[in-house]
């Protein structure tokens, strides 16, 4: 066996982080920060050079179960763990291409998708397709929109739960993110949500906001309305606050970049991790985020999803 590398996008969430886990709709980019992964032939299974611990690696020690021999693994990219940009989906996405390269498979996106998916909501207890099928097929995706959001790609169903995942044709627009710093892993918020909506009525009221604003940006999309997908980015980081996911780091840099921005709203699990900005001052976002703690970048969308390197 030769070495076998693959690497696979990160993704910021335009629209619809949590609720996308109740079967709401969704609306992911991928991003030009990607994790490769390489895989070679090995006496015994090492991560990064270092001996294989389960309990450090497990999202890795779900894939690593799936194959019977030692193998040399090795990480590397620019989506910090636990930041909101969907370093997870990237990590399983490429894991699971250089894999199947090893078995001599040529897995679809499809397959590719479903099985990181699986990988995903194993590790983190409860999850949503959103973020492995972002960093599959890449550009953009939309999960459980209106039929006419886009071509459609692949469905993935779990227990009670479905979801059809579209691709979506998003307008030329610049997105800034602003990093906190914290390190925030998505299980715990995902199930905080989840006790949060079993015990109360409200929370499933917010849930059902979150769709409904969701389906509203997906027009916007269709209609170039920018002005209107930044409002309700806005309105969609007031509905997370609401949920309990938000934190004072993640607000102090919404509330910085707004000045300057269409929207603004935390992006993936929260509790830390980034937020992003819709704008066309990008400079002026980026300072702002820089004066109030963050780390900021801008991204580029439209790009590749998986691939081998
Ligand atoms: C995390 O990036 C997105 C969540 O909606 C979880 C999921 O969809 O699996 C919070």
């Amino acid at each position: 066996m030769n070495a076998i590398s693959a690497s696979a996008p990160g993704k910021v969430i335009l629209l619809g982080e949590h609720a996308v886990v109740y079967g709401k709709p969704a609306v992911a980019l991928a991003i030009d920060r990607r994790i490769k992964c390489t895989l070679s032939p090995a006496a015994e299974t090492t991560v990064n050079g270092r001996s294989y611990d389960p309990s450090k690696h497990p999202y890795l020690d779900h894939m690593i179960n799936l194959f019977s021999r030692p193998v040399r693994i090795e990480t590397e990219g620019s989506v910090p763990p636990g930041s909101g940009l969907g370093s997870s989906a990237a990590l399983s996405v490429s894991f699971l291409k250089a894999l199947n390269g090893v078995m001599g498979n040529d897995i679809d996106n499809e397959r590719l998708a479903n099985d990181a998916f699986i990988t995903e909501y194993t590790v983190q207890g409860r999850a949503s397709p959103l973020d492995t099928s972002a960093s599959t097929h890449g550009m953009g995706i939309v999960v459980n929109g209106p039929e006419d959001s886009g071509e459609h790609l692949w469905d993935i169903s779990k227990n009670e739960s479905k979801w059809s995942v579209r691709d979506i044709r998003i307008p030329e627009m610049t997105l800034v993110v602003g990093y906190t710093g914290i390190h925030a892993a998505t299980g715990p918020l995902v199930e905080k949500v989840r006790r949060y909506k079993d015990k109360c009525g409200f929370a499933k009221d917010v849930i059902n906001d979150i769709g409904n604003l969701t389906i509203e940006g997906i027009g916007a999309l269709k209609k170039n309305d920018i002005v209107r997908l930044g409002n309700l980015m806005t309105q969609d980081h007031r509905s997370l606050s609401i949920l309990g996911v938000s934190c004072n780091e993640l607000n102090k840099l919404v509330n910085a970049s707004l000045e300057y921005s269409y929207g603004a709203k935390l992006t993936g699990a929260g509790g830390g991790g980034s937020m992003i900005a819709l704008t066309d001052r990008p400079e002026k976002v980026c300072e702002a985020i820089s004066l109030h703690g963050g780390t900021p970048f801008i991204v580029r969308t439209g790009v590749d999803g998986a691939r081998k390197e």
